[in-house]
């Protein structure tokens, strides 16, 4: 075994691969069955007072097309009165994304957590103390949610959404306070989407359960858990354009590495939800601009204040030669671990996002990313686990400024 423990990293790599594939196809499986049902559940229409559909128990149906066939579903209020034999359940598309998102999590920050998750300049951190945060702030999110839930205040469903979403922003200005941009952000989006699932398996998929039970004994099922459950559902929905705006958010280092980047992921969240309300309301027939407005105003808002301010004039050197070899010496010190044909940086298989630093042509093609990550993101190196100093990335700065030659 020991003669292949080279091969470990390499092996991660492709396990991240896969269930981050696995991931999106679940992911996909489950937002887009809840898109359809939300827009189900609004669309439906109540069939003709004293038709057959209305004896039957019929609250609503439509018609559609999709495929080369035509689709109508009905809906019932409660039950229909005989059960059918085969009832399908929506439930291991949300499992198995809770599964393979925890998996992905551990794979590509659990096990790199120096890199992935500590950021010295905003806490010192050990592996573990890493890990325990960002499974802490897992757990205690569906705790808090689900116990206000249970309260008064989840029968209030605007004043419970404020209360929810200022937690929300809470979590993120700690965990923003405690872990890299990039950690902060994936657990603030970890905690949402543990708390969709938990919905899920705690509470809606038991309340039907019971409803199917309490059928099959001959009885009338009880229409507080069909109440329940529409609560965590509305809840979900919400929260899905949030939740996947922060599970790509980690390819936009000028969100999470701001300063305030808990104020633009705040922000940003809120964009979401204006804009997903604006759907939920057409599926009812409801045109409400206002709401993507304040959704596009939002975004835009965010865009103009983390817009990166005009460098500083630093003087370079008169001679290019020399400048380049002072930027290619800084390269090899605090790039090339990790951005190499060959990396030595434990943890790193093959260079990371496929860019390699080796050559002096490798580094002038890529001066504007390096630029933009390096001096304008401070971005790279990731969790300055190479200990990058200012002057040097004023050095880059400069270099960039007169030419990149
Ligand atoms: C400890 C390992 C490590 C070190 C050291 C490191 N990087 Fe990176 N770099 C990464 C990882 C991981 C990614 C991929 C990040 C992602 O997927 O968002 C990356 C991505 C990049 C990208 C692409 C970013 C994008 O989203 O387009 C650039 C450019 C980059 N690094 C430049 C640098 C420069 C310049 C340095 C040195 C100053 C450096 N890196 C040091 C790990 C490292």
């Amino acid at each position: 075994m020991e003669a292949f423990g080279y091969l470990v990293p390499y092996g991660l790599e492709w396990a991240n691969l896969l269930v981050r594939w696995l991931h999106i196809i679940t992911g996909i499986a489950w937002i887009g069955a809840s898109f359809y049902f939300v827009w189900l559940d609004n669309s439906i229409r109540p069939p003709a007072p004293g038709s057959e559909l209305a004896k039957k128990g019929v609250m609503g149906e439509l018609w559609a097309v999709h495929g080369g066939g035509f689709y109508n579903p009905q809906k019932y209020l409660v039950a229909p009165a005989e059960l059918p034999k085969e009832l399908h359940w929506f439930k291991w598309e949300a499992y198995s994304t809770w599964l393979s998102g925890f998996a992905l999590l551990t794979i590509a920050y659990y096990f790199n957590a120096q890199a992935m998750m500590v950021d010295k300049a905003v806490a010192d951190l050990t592996t573990w103390q890493a890990v325990g945060i960002g499974i802490g702030f897992l757990v205690a999110g569906w705790i808090v949610y689900d116990l206000l839930c249970r309260s008064p205040l989840g029968r209030y469903d605007l004043w419970f959404g404020v209360v929810i979403f200022a937690l929300l922003v809470a979590a993120a200005y700690a965990l923003t306070h405690l872990l890299s941009g990039r950690a902060a952000y994936i657990h603030v989006g970890a905690m949402i989407g543990t708390i969709m699932v938990a919905n899920v398996a705690m509470l809606i998929i038991p309340g039907q359960r019971k409803m199917v039970g309490a059928m099959l004994a001959g009885g009338k099922p009880d229409p507080v858990h069909g109440i329940r459950a529409k609560q965590r559902s509305v809840h979900n929905n919400y929260f899905t354009l949030p939740v996947l705006f922060i599970m790509i958010s980690n390819h936009y280092a000028m969100t999470y590495r701001h300063a305030h980047a808990w104020l633009v992921l705040a922000l940003i969240m809120a964009a979401g939800v204006f804009i997903r309300h604006f759907f939920n309301l057409r599926h009812k027939g409801r045109i409400e601009w206002r709401y993507p407005a304040i959704g596009v105003a939002l975004l835009l808002a965010v865009a103009v204040a983390i817009a990166p301010s005009k460098p500083a004039a630093v003087a370079a050197q008169a001679d290019p030669a020399a400048e380049f070899a002072q930027v290619k010496a800084i390269m090899d010190q605090r790039c090339a671990a990790c951005h190499s044909a060959h990396p030595t940086q434990p943890g790193f298989a093959t260079a990371p996002a496929g860019i390699v630093f080796d050559t002096p042509d490798q580094i002038r093609q890529r001066a504007t990313q390096i630029h933009q990550q390096v001096v304008e993101l401070k971005a790279m190196p990731i969790g300055n686990l190479t200990n990058m100093t200012d002057a040097e990335r004023a050095r880059i700065a400069a270099w960039f400024a007169a030419g990149a030659k």
